[in-house]
């Protein structure tokens, strides 16, 4: 990795300081430029109510729910997960020990501050680009496989319960993963075990980044988190409660996820994107924040081992559909993105179809 990803180029502000400072202007900074704003596509609020992404339940894995995951992994990327099997207890306090650990006092939260050479730790920027716009949010970022890069000395050692809250909660993620990878494998025609097998088996790659987004007093001219599809191959993201904030590109609209109680919202990332030969859409997706509540997400990720190369499934690959030109390793891809920060989905569109 390049020297330029040592350190950041500028001071870090903690986007949680500049909230409770209690201005009512934002650094410019933080302000989006017209199109990039929450208004630009403005999706009515009839869309809103009538649309939504599907939810799925997975307690009776019928044909029926297989082909509502299917379209819904083409159509949308996006789906929520009810009866997963994953403890709403151990959910629900996980967020909560994280929410705790953003109150903590800045001082306490600073041991943990982060460098853009691995981004674990407490951040509040994503990408080196000097003058870039800010989002309106703060993070903290962990490994947790390969086994090799975690280092529970790296997480929170308070509040007391967040390590083995996060060891419990991040098995029960890579439990699920496993369970969606094969209905995804078995959904794209291929055997149960191809998408494990394509990511490394036993040697994938999770992470947890755990977002903050404090309250925003011009929540109209800044964004949460920019718009960006997810670099990895799965999503599973905890959101908030009480506060909606996760908004996915539908056409020309944005659609404001509402969450349903106790269940996951699950993304397509690139790289499955990638190896279902397109089929299944990594779809750009972006936070909102509002004045009123600050929000607290977890996202769990899903990743292939980063030094294989990732490339369509060959029986994917059809005259129609011929194969991205792309055999990157998932450290390579990743690399860029970590440069670069959020931006869309322009670095799996340009893997481009050969023909
Ligand atoms: C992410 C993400 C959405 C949210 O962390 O990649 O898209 O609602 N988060 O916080
Ligand atoms: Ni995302």
């Amino acid at each position: 990795m390049t020297s330029c990803l040592q350190s950041w180029p500028e001071p870090i502000v903690r986007v949680q300081s500049l909230s409770d400072s209690g201005i009512r202007v934002i650094p410019e900074r933080y302000v989006k430029g017209p199109s990039d704003r929450p208004s630009s596509v403005e999706s009515s609020d009839d869309v809103d109510v009538q649309i939504q992404i599907p939810v799925i339940d997975l307690q009776n894995l019928s044909e029926e729910t297989l082909a509502r995951i299917s379209s819904a992994c083409r159509e949308w990327g996006f789906f929520q997960v009810v009866n997963h099997g994953v403890s709403h207890e151990l959910m629900a306090r996980t967020r909560e020990v994280w929410r705790e650990f953003f109150h903590l006092p800045l001082k306490m939260k600073q041991q943990y501050a982060n460098s853009p050479s691995t981004y674990e730790g407490y951040g509040s920027r994503l990408g080196v680009e000097k003058g870039a716009k800010l989002d309106w949010s703060d993070y903290f970022f962990l490994h947790y496989l390969p086994t090799s890069l975690r280092d529970q000395n790296k997480w929170p050692i308070l509040p007391s319960s967040c390590r083995e809250l996060v060891g419990k909660y991040n098995e029960e993620m890579v439990k699920l993963c496993g369970k969606l990878m094969k209905i995804l494998s078995l959904n794209l025609g291929l055997k149960e075990e191809y998408l494990q097998q394509a990511f490394g088996s036993e040697e994938v790659g999770a992470c947890l980044r755990i977002n903050f987004y404090p309250k925003c007093p011009q929540p109209d001219l800044t964004l949460g988190l920019s718009s960006h599809s997810d670099p990895g191959g799965m999503t599973l993201l905890l959101p908030d409660e009480n506060v909606s904030g996760l908004q996915v590109r539908r056409a020309h609209n944005w659609i404001t996820v509402k969450p349903v109680p106790n269940a996951f919202i699950v993304n397509i990332g690139d790289q499955i994107q990638v190896l279902s030969n397109a089929a299944y859409k990594s779809v750009e997706h972006r936070v909102i924040v509002n004045s009123a509540k600050e929000r607290v997400s977890l996202a769990f990720f899903y990743n292939p081992r980063g030094d294989i190369p990732i490339k369509p499934a060959p029986e994917l690959v059809t005259e129609d559909g011929p194969a991205l030109d792309s055999s990157m390793t998932f450290n390579e891809y990743r690399s860029f993105i970590r440069t670069r920060g959020p931006c869309g989905k322009s670095q799996v569109e340009s893997l481009k179809s050969p023909k």
